[in-house]
């Protein structure tokens, strides 16, 4: 029920958060869905803890909170897994400790980095959910460990998730989904702007690129092309 790419816009008073006068809007901005989506797969959907090895798979909007909301829950480990090189660089600006173009490419390196023992949580931000990736997810999982299906799957998927159920129950692996990081935006939108006022989240580096309303169509294609973590318009 929102109006957006406008001057101004109504809504329902259920629908609003009050958004400090410090606080840049141009920032404030990506907490309407992004931030809090990705920040909360982490810190509340995976319930990431201290010490613990966590996989992000997608370094978009959300996985690069999802990234944040890890180290910040005191993650050991975070291995950011995209197939565009910039994500990747920027997930290590974000705190991401390694990094891997692929699903495949991480198994031998979260093998080798965790002694065998795999990932505690593993969260799913890719830009289009695939069920056929699922089995691939779950085998990155530990003992144990947790799949964050955040990012959506075509409604009209056919195939399934093709994930081992004997793997499922021998290991006691858990799939779970998220919908806005699990979170709750009143309470949630004013602790992460508070977070980013104390310098332990970063939004400044989320915004790769602005844009005037007239960019609107660079702004879609440069988003297909994998060139922002986000971009931003920018009305004047
Ligand atoms: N659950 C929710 O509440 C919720 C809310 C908002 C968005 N989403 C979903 O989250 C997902 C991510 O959104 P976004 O805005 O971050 O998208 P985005 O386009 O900004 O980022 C997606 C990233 O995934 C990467 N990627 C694509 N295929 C990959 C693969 N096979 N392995 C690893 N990385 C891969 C891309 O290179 C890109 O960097 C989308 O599916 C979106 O619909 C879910």
């Amino acid at each position: 029920m929102l109006g957006t790419f406008a001057h101004h816009t109504v809504v329902n008073e259920a629908s609003c958060i009050k958004i400090e006068k410090d606080v840049p809007l141009d920032k404030a901005c990506l907490l309407g869905c992004g931030v809090v989506t990705g920040w909360g797969s982490a810190v509340y959907a995976a319930d990431v803890s201290p010490g613990d090895t966590v996989v992000v798979v997608g370094i978009g909007g959300i996985g690069a909170n999802a990234v944040q909301g890890a180290k910040l829950a005191g993650a050991k480990r975070v291995v950011a897994i995209d197939p565009v090189e910039f994500k990747r660089e920027k997930a290590m600006e974000f705190g991401a400790t390694h990094t891997a173009a692929s699903m495949a490419e991480a198994l031998p390196l979260l093998q080798d980095i965790t002694w065998g023992t795999m990932a505690n949580k593993v969260i799913m931000t890719m830009g289009v959910g695939d069920g056929q990736v699922m089995g691939e997810a779950l085998a990155l999982a530990a003992k144990r460990g947790r799949v964050v299906v955040t990012n959506i799957h075509p409604a009209f998927e056919t195939g399934g998730a093709n994930i081992s159920l004997l793997d499922l129950t021998l290991m006691e692996k858990q799939v779970v989904g998220s919908l806005f990081g699990s979170g709750n935006p009143r309470a949630d939108i004013p602790k992460l702007l508070g977070l980013y006022r104390e310098g332990q989240l970063d939004l400044d580096g989320l915004v790769t690129k602005t844009y005037p309303l007239e960019g609107i169509n660079e702004g879609y294609k440069d988003m297909r092309d994998g060139k922002n973590i986000r971009g931003v318009l920018v009305y004047e």
